[in-house]
């Protein structure tokens, strides 16, 4: 059976990518993700990355370990994962969005995410501030 899966991690970049790094990043990505009809989200934050990816779970098994594997980040730290009915990002091979201070206060009140902490206590379930930003830009894309 070819279930939908997603999967949602946080990590935090090795070193600071450039503009064109993540051009780069992003034109591989999308291009892989629309063969294997993967669909999602990627955010950058303080200098970590936020990803949100589903797809058919052998699809995002794989993609999930190479993604693992990669040396632009470290620290890889899984928030949540499942299995979905439907799709959230349909038009969205890779929908991409660095995130300012200002934006992280409207969502959450306040500005310091505090990402280093929070990388110490294992995340709640759909309570994690970090999935709050994540899903709030997901509405700002389907409005
Ligand atoms: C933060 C981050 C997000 C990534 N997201 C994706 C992605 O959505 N799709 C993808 O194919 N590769 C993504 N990659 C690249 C993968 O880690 C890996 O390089 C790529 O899937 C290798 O594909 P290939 O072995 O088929 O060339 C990402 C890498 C990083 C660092």
């Amino acid at each position: 059976m070819n279930k939908l899966k997603f999967v949602s991690y946080m990590s935090v970049q090795a070193q600071t990518l450039r503009d064109t790094d993540i051009e780069e990043l992003l034109f591989n990505a999308r291009e892989k993700n629309r063969r294997l009809a993967i669909t999602g989200v990627l955010l950058l934050i303080q200098g970590k990355f936020i990803q949100y990816i589903e797809g058919y779970e052998e699809d995002i098994d794989e993609l999930y370990g190479s993604i693992k594997a990669d040396p632009r980040h470290n620290d890889i730290l899984l928030l949540d994962s499942g299995y979905i009915d439907k799709r959230q990002y349909t038009n969205w091979s890779m929908a991409y969005k660095k995130v300012r201070n200002s934006e992280i206060k409207n969502i959450l009140g306040y500005t310091e995410l505090k990402l280093d902490e929070l990388f110490l206590s294992p995340p709640e379930e759909k309570t994690h501030p970090v999935l709050k930003v994540l899903y709030n830009f997901t509405h700002s894309l389907s409005a």
